[in-house]
């Protein structure tokens, strides 16, 4: 979907062209997984899919919105207590009220929405739609100057906590807001701090597999994974478990039980992962990035037990076949495998992972192409 693909829909429902057009991508994370709300770090990088959004103020105060991948209209009031029923308009109503609890003085618009990130996949479509709304609000009945990046991407998080009960960390959102074409970056999430690293590793590529899965059920498995993490910090006596050492842990583990035990043992050895990676990173080591992901998967898989079969069943071919590393990403329970392949290999496993997963499963995967796109704007 582009600009003008997006005008032509909104001039058809709304009779107008006279729209301003944003736009918020998704994201990929190479490493720092389940970190984020652990007070931990995380190397997201926006991708060139995402949300776009004409919309335009219409003088009252009623919202309308037309979301066009899925030809579903709905229309709420601005200060509505309760907000539409509809999950995917509960981010643009979320937002909204979280603007104006911020002072943004969110009063009624048209809008029509499209996108391009697959939904479940694991690269944050819902914080593409609750970025490209927060910073369009902003921009229309509001103003930029006076919130940061991240001021949106925390009204995007706080969306997600109030309006659809997923008790979510704020990587999503805040790659969604900062991306940086070409670059990744490494945001710590406990102080806020973050860098830009390019992303130009010769000779290798990332390649998304989208295993077309998805077995979450309504966010509970995560905040469950999340309660996990605060039970152990809070016996080890820290605020989260970034704060947490190794000592700390094994001498809570009785009193954690094996479950939490195992979950946080995954998060601490993540924290151990990504300094591996950024130091990895320095020298362009990226045999040692791909074990690092590996171990990632490994962890994810059998100690914080966010994959399943399909993706594990992608990770294993990929390093059956040589692939530098791979593993599931995002929040879990299917979605994404990213792998980080040889520019040589990529195609012909492409090609081979495809068949293979159909010969296994009876059903399609799909390759994503990943390029580092920009975060949050106007587009016109
Ligand atoms: C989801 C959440 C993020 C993060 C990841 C796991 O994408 O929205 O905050 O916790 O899962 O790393």
């Amino acid at each position: 979907m582009n600009a003008d693909q997006i005008i032509e829909i909104f001039k058809n429902k709304f009779g107008s062209d006279e729209a301003r057009i944003y736009a918020a991508p998704g994201r990929i994370n190479l490493i720092g997984e389940h970190t984020d709300y652990n007070g931990g770090f995380v190397f997201p990088g926006a991708v060139t899919q995402g949300i776009m959004a004409a919309i335009r103020a219409n003088g009252t105060n009623e919202v309308r919105l037309y979301a066009a991948d899925v030809d579903e209209y709905g229309t709420y009031m601005a200060d509505d207590p309760e907000g539409p029923a509809q999950r995917h308009f509960r981010y643009v109503y979320g937002v909204g009220r979280e603007l104006m609890e911020k002072g943004v003085e969110v009063k009624g618009f048209d809008a029509v929405y499209a996108g391009d990130v697959p939904l479940g996949a694991g690269m944050s479509s819902s914080a593409a739609l609750s970025c490209c709304f927060a910073y369009a609000l902003t921009d229309l009945f509001g103003s930029l100057d006076k919130f940061s990046k991240m001021d949106l991407a925390k009204a995007g998080q706080a969306t997600e906590h109030k309006y659809i009960g997923v008790n979510c960390g704020i990587m999503d959102q805040f790659a969604s807001m900062h991306g940086r074409e070409g670059s990744l970056m490494r945001l710590d999430c406990r102080s806020g701090e973050f860098r830009y690293y390019p992303w130009n590793p010769k000779g290798y590529r990332l390649m998304l597999i989208n295993s077309c899965v998805k077995h979450e059920l309504v966010g509970s498995p995560y905040n469950d994974r999340r309660r996990s993490c605060e039970h152990v910090a809070q016996l080890a006596g820290v605020e989260t478990l970034r704060d947490c050492t190794w000592e700390q842990l094994e001498a809570i583990r009785q009193q954690a039980g094996e479950e939490d035990y195992r979950r946080a043992r995954y998060v601490l050895g993540e924290a151990d992962r990504v300094q591996a990676v950024c130091d990895a990173l320095e020298r362009d080591d990226y045999k040692m990035v791909g074990k690092q992901m590996y171990l990632t998967h490994k962890g994810l898989s059998e100690d914080y037990e966010v994959s399943c079969e399909e993706l594990d069943f992608l990770v294993e071919e990929a390093q059956k076949n040589g692939v530098t590393g791979a593993r599931i990403m995002g929040g879990g329970f299917g979605g994404c495998c990213i792998c980080l392949i040889e520019e040589q290999k990529y195609c012909e496993f492409a090609d081979y992972i495809q068949k293979a997963y159909k010969a296994r499963f009876d059903t399609e995967c799909k390759i994503i192409d990943v390029e580092i796109g920009n975060g949050a704007r106007r587009v016109r």
